[in-house]
């Protein structure tokens, strides 16, 4: 069985839900806590054996790039005043020389033609797929687990979570089979289902394990939802001829593209961070006790 060398950052999103901060600013650059969203990403592919990471870019998204370059000039700064700390950080997230590339999605044509874009970097081998505005906490990465089932079952492995059974609409829920190792058979896949024609409530939650065969099936993908080209139909597709696994994710994630979960994100990064969780806890205690809704922002 080949090993999960690579990994997929899919970053040509418009971001609409967080105008008007992403004029200018990409969604995966918005800060959580004192690091971009997407560097909690790529700590977790990294924490999960990735040895080649790949971003899948478009226009405006530049910052990125030069995000994961090294910056010469701070570095200089930094050595000349003896911050020895700030740079021993910034070497720990360095990628190394060679091991980040970047391609462009000419137009946001949906998450399925930005894995499509990504074909010629990953090449004839199982690659993961991270949604870089879904971050997850856990002990252990949610990829590190799903890469420990791979090991296991080979195939294809999707993250799937629970979600209220009543609001199966808002997801791609998948049918649960008979449990393997960490894991479980996936019976099939449904773009938002309504609730009574849901096959459960576990919704496919942003990361995943896949064959290349799917981009010669994406090559080939009409439009579908909203009129883009969607990964779940090239999934269904490759359901037809490979097994594919759910792994269930028990941790917490939180929708960075939304901003409720951008913020959720925000105060769970810090409690879970030692050096700032006692005062962050006690700010919040205060402010959920004094702050009221501003009625001239009700209108907006
Ligand atoms: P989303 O639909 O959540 O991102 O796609 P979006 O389109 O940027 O967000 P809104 O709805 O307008 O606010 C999930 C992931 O897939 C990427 C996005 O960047 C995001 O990380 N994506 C989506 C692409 O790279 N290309 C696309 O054409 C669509």
């Amino acid at each position: 069985m080949k090993k999960v060398r690579k990994a997929v950052f899919p970053v040509a999103g418009l971001g609409t839900r967080f105008l008007p901060a992403t004029k200018a600013i990409p969604k995966e650059m918005l800060t959580v806590v004192d690091r971009p969203v997407i560097q909690y990403v790529v700590d977790e592919a990294r924490e999960a054996g990735i040895e080649h990471l790949i971003f899948v870019t478009g226009r405006n998204k530049g910052v990125i790039e030069d995000y994961f370059d090294i910056q010469v000039e701070l570095v200089g700064t930094l050595q000349e005043r003896n911050k020895q700390k700030e740079l021993d950080l910034l070497d720990s997230l360095q990628p190394r020389p060679g091991t980040a590339s970047f391609t462009r999605q000419q137009a946001p044509l949906g998450l399925g033609h930005a894995v499509w874009c990504a074909r010629d970097l990953v090449g004839g081998e199982p690659f993961a797929l991270l949604l870089p505005d879904m971050i997850m906490q856990a002990e252990r990465g949610c990829l590190a687990r799903m890469v420990e089932l791979y090991e296991q079952t080979g195939g294809n492995v999707i993250s799937v979570e629970q979600c209220d059974p009543q609001s199966t609409e808002k997801y791609g829920i998948v049918g649960r089979g008979e449990d393997v190792g960490t894991g479980f058979h996936i019976t099939g896949m449904v773009e938002k289902p309504k609730p009574a024609e849901a096959p459960s409530n576990f919704y496919i939650s942003g990361r995943y394990i896949l064959q290349p065969e799917i981009f010669s099936i994406l090559e080939t993908q009409e439009k579908g939802a909203g009129n883009e080209i969607q990964l779940t139909d090239g999934m269904l597709k490759l359901a037809a001829s490979q097994e594919f696994y759910g792994y269930h994710f028990t941790g917490r994630t939180f929708d960075c593209g939304s901003k409720e979960g951008f913020i959720q994100a925000n105060v769970a990064f810090a409690l879970w961070r030692p050096d700032i969780r006692n005062r962050v806890f006690d700010d919040i205690g205060e402010l959920l006790q004094t702050v009221e809704p501003a009625e001239q922002l009700a209108a907006q």
